[in-house]
């Protein structure tokens, strides 16, 4: 499990083990697009402030994950504490 806080919404949301990260930001009412929900098409995309992503998609390049400054909710956790851009 782990926590992401919402820079702009203002809220926190906790992302369960075996819960994905958009399922929860969607069972907080945040509207996140989705696609593939498998890490591949990019349309999750959204923008880390803070915090290191556990990068679980087959999207971003080498120097996109490690740069550490988006990630893919649909698919992709975090270690620890997260603050993205929504
Ligand atoms: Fe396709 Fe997240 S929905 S990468």
């Amino acid at each position: 499990a782990f926590e992401m806080a919402l820079a702009q919404t203002g809220i926190t949301v906790q992302v369960a083990a075996g819960q994905s990260a958009v399922a929860a930001l969607h069972a907080a009412g945040v509207d996140v697009p989705v696609s593939c929900e498998q890490g591949v098409c990019g349309t999750c995309l959204t923008r880390v402030l803070e915090g290191t992503p556990d990068h679980r998609d087959a999207y971003l390049t080498e120097d996109e994950r490690a740069a550490n400054d988006q990630f893919l909710p649909c698919c992709s956790r975090a270690r620890g504490r997260l603050v993205i851009d929504l």
